[in-house]
């Protein structure tokens, strides 16, 4: 059985350590993303892709298709609206999401968590737990209140957030077209922290 465990910071980058199984993991913000986190970041979203998972994309598709999608949140990232919550495990990148912070002066206590991935050959095995921790321990470190993010309805995904305390406030129906002919609810979870 996975344990996350909130730590100590990670040098430098106010992160959060954990331990799973006897392997060290930390969940780090990352405001400057260079040449080697781009190429890990860019392989992760395109495999999780293909191996099935909901973060923007239906398979197949290459890297060439998502860079794009990616040096988007880059430049956010790079302009400060954005940050990476990047995980890895021994030092080793394992996973990533995207924290995307609040533009409203009205709207400071409130952010939105997009693109919660861990890389295919490491999901099952309490990751995800601990990148979903540390974007939390991120979004507290920053004075957030409340996190909002989007699942693909028929994916079972709410479950997984539920144990965070995530809970459905609406869905767009439909919004979602995985296929002609399968179009899914985008369901609405918020959490207080
Ligand atoms: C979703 C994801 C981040 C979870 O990471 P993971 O390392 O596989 O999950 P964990 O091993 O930490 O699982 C934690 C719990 O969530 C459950 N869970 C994981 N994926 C689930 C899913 N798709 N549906 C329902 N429950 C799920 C696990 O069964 C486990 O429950 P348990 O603690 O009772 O055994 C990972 O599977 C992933 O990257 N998926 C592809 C990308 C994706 O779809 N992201 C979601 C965007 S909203």
């Amino acid at each position: 059985m996975a344990v996350a465990a909130e730590g100590s910071p990670c040098p430098g980058a106010g992160g959060r350590t954990g331990r799973i199984q006897a392997v060290h993991t930390e969940v780090c913000p990352v405001e400057a993303v260079d040449d080697d986190l781009r190429a890990q970041l860019l392989a992760c979203w395109t495999d999780v892709s293909n191996a099935g998972g909901s973060v923007g994309f239906v398979p197949p598709v290459t890297e060439e298709e998502v860079a794009p999608h990616l040096d988007a949140v880059v430049e956010r990232v790079h302009r400060g609206h954005e940050l990476f919550a990047v995980l890895r495990v021994d030092g080793e990148f394992a996973g990533f999401a995207v924290l995307s912070l609040p533009v409203s002066p009205l709207r400071r206590h409130w952010a939105t968590v997009l693109r919660v991935q861990v890389r295919p050959e490491r999901q099952g095995r309490g990751l995800g737990r601990v990148l979903v921790s540390g974007v939390h321990a991120i979004a507290r470190d920053r004075g957030l209140e409340f996190l909002h993010l989007t699942v693909r309805g028929g994916t079972g995904l709410e479950a997984f957030y539920a144990t965070f305390g995530y809970r459905e406030f609406g869905r767009m129906p439909g919004a979602v077209r995985v296929a002609p002919g399968d179009d899914r609810d985008e369901l609405h979870l918020t959490c207080r922290l």
